[in-house]
């Protein structure tokens, strides 16, 4: 018997069934169980996946009982500290990070790349000015499919991949000024990735516009970064899910956004605010808590808890530090920031949180940031689809160049009648 293998053993006929272990790199080993349905008639059982492994990747890796996030193979802290989210996005997608001509060629080709088709342009004056900017941009998103018809085929991915993630910021800031009712703001093409985002969305018609503090662009930039990618999510789970279909690229990523939305997943972050803004002072923080632990109340605490972080979400510490070295010059709110700050300190020393290993999450921090930006509510998930296209994308390219990719379509455990 192969020593590096598990034995199933089914009680009602003693049958065994065999499988190997597969080894990853890091984190924990897999069982291959590909054939179980063929050796024995049955399927597996795991809705949400808590322990099924979807595919194999080289992209990003979390240890989530210490708290520690690498994309490829570079930890998070270093990248987030010492990198811009341009570089990261080429690493992501070319599994090294740029020189300095290779970082200065994708900046100039990002820059070009960021305007609309005019078609494109059209397609928000269709929608209701209080149209929530998600629903907005996964229906741009949807709609670029039918300008860029090809990408069906291996030869441009990264073309494909860089088209998009130069667009999406301006999509993204489109849709908030068209939810405003007010004149769209074309990309400039003297500013950088996260700058020329902060002008889309702040500047009047002819460019007039306030100055952009540094501090700002590195603050959106580091945010960027925070969330350019995190494994087999819920969305990225569903963007592999209609890759595997052939669908055009761009209605994957557009069914990525959609599935981003939700408040358990990236809406999360405009909840957060929303909850903090509910809960209004110090003396009500105590109130809720014992809300989010009554097993009869359906409440939950936003930017708590992570189906993989059983311990702090790194990209949150990153951002608690941020906040910390931001309070000042950038005046954070600070009578949110006192409301956050009890919660946590009252959520960590629980022993409801303790046992359950609920901790912060990355959302729990962005929120208070992006509002001192000038980021409305409604903007916060968007941003977190800016950072996150070029993960969705990156592993959509890694679905289809992986020659084991199948398409998905789980088993059911039929209970009707
Ligand atoms: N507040 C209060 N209790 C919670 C919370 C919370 N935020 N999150 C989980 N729990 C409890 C839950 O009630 C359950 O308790 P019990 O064992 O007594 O039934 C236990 O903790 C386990 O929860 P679960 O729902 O089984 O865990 P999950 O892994 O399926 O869900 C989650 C993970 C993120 C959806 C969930 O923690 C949650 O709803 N958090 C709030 C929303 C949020 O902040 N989402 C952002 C996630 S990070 C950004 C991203 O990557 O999307």
């Amino acid at each position: 018997m192969n020593k590096n293998s598990v034995t199933i053993i089914d009680n009602k006929n003693n049958k065994k069934y065999n499988y190997p272990i597969l080894e990853g790199k890091r984190g924990p080993d897999v069982v291959d169980m590909r054939s179980f349905f063929k050796d024995s008639g049955m399927f597996t059982y795991d809705p949400g996946f808590t322990s099924t492994a979807s595919c194999k990747s080289q992209i990003t890796f979390i240890n989530g009982l210490e708290g520690e996030l690498r994309y490829r193979g570079i930890k998070i802290d270093e990248l987030a500290t010492k990198h811009s989210y341009l570089e990261v996005c080429y690493l992501l997608l070319n599994s090294k990070l740029p020189n300095k001509d290779e970082l200065e060629n994708y900046d100039k080709e990002l820059r070009h790349r960021a305007f609309l088709h005019r078609g494109l342009t059209n397609i928000f004056n269709a929608f209701p000015d209080n149209a929530h900017p998600m629903a907005t941009l996964s229906a741009a998103t949807t709609a670029l499919a039918t300008f860029y018809q090809e990408h069906l085929d291996d030869k441009d991915y990264i073309t494909m991949a860089n088209r998009l993630i130069a667009k999406m910021p301006t999509i993204a800031a489109f849709a908030y000024r068209h939810s405003l009712g007010i004149p769209f703001i074309e990309p400039n093409i003297d500013l950088s990735f996260s700058e020329n985002f902060l002008y889309m969305m702040r500047a009047y018609p002819h460019g007039k516009l306030a100055p952009i503090k540094d501090v700002e662009i590195k603050a959106l930039d580091t945010i960027f970064t925070l969330h350019a990618d995190h494994e087999q999510n819920a969305s990225t789970t569903v963007v592999r899910g209609v890759a595997s279909t052939g669908a055009h690229p761009y209605v994957a990523i557009s069914s990525g956004i959609s599935a981003l939305w939700g408040r358990a997943h990236g809406g999360a972050n405009e909840s957060v605010i929303a909850q903090l803004e509910m809960i209004g002072s110090v003396e009500n923080v105590k109130k809720y808590i014992d809300k989010a632990k009554d097993p009869n109340d359906n409440f939950r605490l936003m930017g708590f808890g992570h189906r993989v972080y059983k311990n702090f979400d790194p990209r949150a510490k990153i951002l608690k530090k941020l906040q910390d070295e931001l309070r000042d010059e950038l005046n954070l709110n600070s009578k949110l920031l006192e409301v956050a700050r009890a919660i946590e300190e009252i959520a960590l020393s629980d022993e409801y949180f303790i046992k359950r290993n609920l901790y912060p999450n990355i959302d729990f921090y962005t929120g208070i940031i992006l509002t001192a930006l000038k980021i409305p509510k409604s903007m916060f998930t968007p941003i977190f689809v800016i950072g996150r296209s070029v993960g969705w994308l990156s592993q959509w390219i890694e679905f289809k160049q992986d020659s084991s990719s199948k398409i998905a379509r789980p088993r059911q455990l039929y209970i009707g009648d």
